[in-house]
């Protein structure tokens, strides 16, 4: 049964944009007064409101102002996990670094800890409301990894989790196997731990159908280089590969374009070379401003990778240590201030760039034939979005052609 959707002020369809590079306001396609027909979970067709009106009975009519976008999509989560880590922001901002707190025992395995500790019920009902959250500010596909198991069973129980989630949730869940976060204190070295994971996480994957895609933490303090690329090139044939890449050092990226990878997640410290590397590749660069502010660090150069041409998109990066605030907009909307960011960059890199970078096809855009997956916001000019510093929540969110108010 069709429906039609509207009159919207603005329709940010986010088409006919390319995939890389910087975009400037003025190529946005934006339908004024605009409709979307929309069939079960897809997108029919998209136009004037007046002209639509005529071939469709079923209308859900839009009474006041409002820009539609597509759902936001969050490439780069850590949201399921136990426990919080204020006391470390307490000692990050007495001068102790992240890296610091981290080789000392603290850090990712303090969460590691507090994840052991949680029952299912509790890791599977805290990582439900933070997805209620995230799709109350307009994400409607969310990427959660593993990586807070402190051994391996505890790793498979939290991939298990996250496919309940993705069960129960009306979101999006695309999970990934993080079990190289950081080796958990029982075991000897990085290689045992590696090999490991070889022989009794990844055939799991497969068998229970967990996840398609794997990421490491490429940093001297987690796995280094040359174990990233024995372990991933072990990999890259069977999953869809992601990588953790040059938050505090360089040299990750080359790791990840070598290997293919979907993405490098990152890149707070990237050099020229590995920008232009980057940019003659088809591996999507992730921003994560969540992170540089939860650290009190610089944002990645995100302007000059786009400048440079790069695939680029933005995630939140929630996680309980370096960044736990997750919120996507207000991120983006700092960012763009700081980066000198134009609205179409921002919103495409969390829109079909993000997909993109998900190696998902389907959605991102607002277009025939894409899942009816879009939000409204209660304004009758886009720039209002980013402007409002994330004080402006959406509306109306589509998922899959259901409203929610
Ligand atoms: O992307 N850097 C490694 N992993 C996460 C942080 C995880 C944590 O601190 O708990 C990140 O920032
Ligand atoms: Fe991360």
């Amino acid at each position: 049964m069709k429906k039609l959707i509207g009159p919207f002020s603005q329709i940010l369809t986010m088409e006919n944009l390319s995939l890389s590079g910087s975009l400037s306001d003025d190529q946005l396609k934006i339908i004024t007064n605009g409709g979307v027909i929309i069939e079960g979970e897809k997108i029919i067709k998209t136009g004037h409101f007046n002209d639509l009106r005529k071939e469709v009975s079923d209308i859900i009519e839009i009474s006041s102002s409002k820009v539609l976008l597509p759902g936001f999509i969050d490439s780069h989560t850590h949201i399921c996990y136990s426990g919080d880590r204020s006391s470390e922001f307490s000692k990050r901002n007495s001068g102790i670094p992240y890296q610091k707190i981290l080789e000392e025992g603290g850090g990712i395995h303090n969460t590691m800890k507090a994840t052991a500790e949680a029952t299912d019920d509790e890791l599977i009902n805290s990582t439900l409301s933070r997805l209620d959250r995230h799709f109350s500010e307009g994400v409607t596909t969310c990427e959660i990894k593993s990586g807070y198991g402190s051994t391996i069973e505890n790793e498979l129980r939290l991939l298990r989790i996250i496919n309940k989630i993705k069960k129960i949730h009306h979101s999006d869940v695309i999970p990934t196997c993080l079990a190289a976060h950081v080796k958990p204190m029982d075991f000897e070295s990085n290689e045992v731990y590696l090999d490991s994971i070889i022989n009794d996480v990844i055939p799991h994957l497969r068998k229970e159908n967990l996840s398609n895609r794997i990421d490491i933490f490429t940093e001297e303090k987690a796995f280094s280089v040359d174990e990233s690329t024995r372990y991933l090139n072990k990999l890259s044939k069977m999953f869809d590969i992601t990588v953790h890449a040059n938050q505090f050092s360089s040299g990750a990226v080359k790791v990840g374009v070598d290997v293919g990878a979907r993405s490098v997640d990152h890149l707070e410290i990237i050099n020229d070379e590995e920008i232009e590397y980057l940019s003659r590749s088809d591996t999507s660069g992730v921003i994560l401003p969540g992170c540089s502010i939860g650290l009190g660090l610089p944002f990645a150069p995100i302007r000059k990778l786009l400048d440079n041409n790069c695939k680029i998109s933005i995630a939140t990066d929630w996680n309980p240590g370096s960044a736990p605030m997750g919120d996507l907009l207000t991120q983006c909307s700092m960012l763009s201030s700081f980066e000198k960011l134009s609205s179409a960059e921002i919103f495409s890199s969390i829109t079909f760039r993000a997909a993109y970078s998900l190696g998902l096809s389907d959605r991102g855009k607002i277009s025939p034939g894409m899942i009816a997956d879009f939000i409204t916001f209660d304004s009758s000019d886009y720039r209002e979005i980013l402007y409002n510093q994330g004080k402006m929540k959406p509306s109306l969110k589509c998922k899959r052609g259901k409203i929610y108010n």
